[in-house]
């Protein structure tokens, strides 16, 4: 027998080293001003990215699709959405990444594929069609007095109603986590995971560099179907039911996708996760598990959501407590070092403006609290992730009608709650819109202060989702013009993490400061690990607050007591005023003994 080796993950990584820049590409830049962004656009905004300095892209889904959740409902693996362009632009768009010192990760949508999949076509013909049990069918429960089917169980889908829907034609029900047109794979049959591993490594003898692995921990089922004791069909839960997030096949099913696949190529990957706790990402993401080299965690996307709320799932909002924030990244930075690699993010295409978040964005502090809070996560240990527009501290967005909302998810919520059942006011559905609606991220990249911020030169064409209104002062152009400006910020963060600071940066331990201190995030980065200079540490200050604070740090003191040399390396004001924090001031301090 030969024997398969498990590669491990374990100490310094091209991968761990690396800053992703997440490009959403139906929103990112226009180039034959249909109104729709595409691959040509990305290509040619590429010397852009490399100015910011990232090496990596995560591209959102680009394949045929149509488009009912923006590419995540595939309908050919091995095609391009006709609005995205064709293979050929997706080829140049890699050999011009690549000559850019760029990677390309695709989004590898895989627990579902579109109802318009051949696939599920075929699966849906009849029950004994050889593609039956690709997908989960279902006998009904039961039915009612009238004749209406009952699903298996409860389950809802993540955007509203049953996650089951009847199909008259065969008399079963087919299972879709996500929106009808969205079913479920069959993972327990063989042949979809062996057709599903192929098409990965197609893919990779393409040359792409990786994967981000959508809904990844929701493809292992639970035996048995039992109902999830939280569903409440009055909410929109927008949450993947407890029941499905931990099934029991998952962890095999990785080891062997990553046997057959990407453990056999130099790439990287990174797993969507939801409801996955610390010690879930060391079976994920541990450096010898053969599976992950990092998962995306949620923790930190939950904590202005209020439990108890009556909205469901991420509706309800309640607002954050600093300490609370510190608590989730504190606790994965610390269980998670020497042990497996994480990632870092404040915003992706499913969440608000991190700025309008978990931040300021009025006029007078946006540019202060976007470059705080960067700087704040860029620190830490992990892969750090950039979405598209946060480099110029983009905000959330108010669109006054729900006519204006093309995120389905958004838009049944508004209907769920208002429209049909009437439980909320026009007004408070909006608002929860606003507040945690994924359109939010959606809205086109502002690149200057021309017509659609320069996202689309079509005269006569609208862009699929409008712009938001803050353009004219929110833009690249004006942002590369601005020494001070955010975009700037971003790029010596990059710049520090692949250059002068790296080792500390990406391999230095995290030790938390003051935990309870509801206004500053502090914390150390000390050298040591994985051969970093042992004399030297990082010490971050970062105010989360509007006001002038006085803070005195030991680590500081002592150092200075001993004889070290102290040293501000990045701060978000042009001076230093010692314990006087000024309002959403960040800075470091390199501490070489
Ligand atoms: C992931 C994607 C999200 C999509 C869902 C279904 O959560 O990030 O955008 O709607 O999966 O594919
Ligand atoms: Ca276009």
């Amino acid at each position: 027998m030969s024997e398969i080796s498990t590669p491990s993950y374990a100490g310094k990584q091209w991968w761990k080293e690396a800053v992703v820049y997440q490009v959403y590409p139906r929103s990112f830049a226009d180039a034959n001003g249909d109104g729709i962004g595409d691959l040509k656009g990305i290509t040619a905004k590429l010397p852009y990215l490399q100015k910011l300095g990232i090496n990596v892209i995560w591209l959102s889904p680009v394949f045929d699709s149509p488009n009912v959740d923006n590419g995540y409902d595939i309908s050919d693996y091995f095609a391009i959405m006709g609005d995205f362009g064709t293979m050929e632009d997706f080829d140049e768009l890699l050999e011009t990444a690549h000559n850019h010192g760029i990677k390309i990760l695709m989004d590898l949508v895989a627990n579902h594929t579109s109802d318009q999949h051949p696939w599920f076509v075929q699966s849906k013909s009849s029950r004994e069609n050889p593609y039956r049990d690709y997908y989960i069918w279902k006998d009904p429960k039961g039915f009612e007095e009238d004749g209406t089917p009952i699903p298996p169980n409860n389950w809802a889908s993540e955007f509203g109603g049953s996650a089951w829907e009847w199909d008259e034609n065969t008399q079963q029900f087919y299972l879709h986590i996500f929106f009808k047109e969205q079913p479920d794979l069959n993972w327990e049959n063989p042949r979809v995971r062996e057709d599903l591993y192929s098409m990965v490594r197609w893919w990779l003898d393409k040359g792409v560099d990786g994967f981000r692995l959508d809904a990844i921990n929701i493809i292992s089922k639970p035996e048995g179907y039992p109902d999830d004791p939280d569903t409440d069909f009055e909410k929109h839960t927008s949450s993947i039911p407890f029941v499905i997030a931990h099934g029991t096949m998952v962890h095999p099913w990785m080891k062997e996708l990553n046997a057959q696949s990407f453990g056999r190529y130099d790439v990287m990957t990174v797993g969507e996760t939801s409801q996955t706790s610390p010690e879930d990402a060391k079976l994920w993401a541990g450096y010898d598990a053969g599976e992950l080299q990092m998962i995306f965690h949620f923790d930190h996307m939950g904590v202005d959501t209020d439990p108890e709320g009556s909205l469901g799932g991420k509706w309800s909002y309640a607002p954050y407590k600093l300490s609370e924030l510190k608590r989730i990244l504190n606790a994965w930075q610390t269980e998670l070092e020497g042990n497996a690699w994480g990632s870092l993010y404040w915003n992706n295409h499913d969440q608000p403006r991190v700025v309008s978040r978990f931040g300021n964005d009025s006029p007078q502090w946006r540019v202060k609290s976007a470059k705080q809070l960067a700087t704040t996560l860029h620190f830490m240990q992990g892969t750090p992730y950039i979405y598209q527009g946060e480099e110029l501290g983009m905000t959330n967005v108010r669109f006054e009608s729900i006519d204006e909302y093309r995120d389905g998810d958004s838009i049944r919520f508004y209907q769920d709650m208002h429209v049909e059942r009437g439980n909320l006011s026009h007004e408070d559905a909006m608002r929860a819109i606003y507040i945690k609606g994924r359109d939010n991220a959606r809205t086109p990249m502002h690149w200057d202060a021309s017509a659609h911020a320069g996202f689309s030169f079509g005269k006569d064409v609208q862009p699929w989702i409008s712009v938001n209104p803050n353009f004219a002062e929110i833009n690249a152009d004006a942002a590369l013009a601005d020494e001070n400006s955010i975009f700037y910020h971003y790029q010596q963060l990059v710049s520090l993490r692949r250059g002068e600071l790296k080792d500390l940066m990406v391999y230095g331990s995290f030790k938390p400061l003051d935990v309870e201190d509801e206004q500053v995030y502090a914390y150390e980065r000390v050298g040591g690990a994985e051969g970093t200079d042992a004399s030297q540490s990082l010490l971050v200050i970062s105010n989360f607050s509007e006001q002038e604070l006085e803070r005195h740090y030991e680590a500081l003191e002592q150092a200075r007591e001993a004889g070290a040399s102290v040293e501000l390396v990045h701060s978000n004001y042009a001076d230093d005023q010692g314990a006087t924090l000024r309002p959403y001031e960040a800075k470091v301090y390199r501490i070489s003994r």
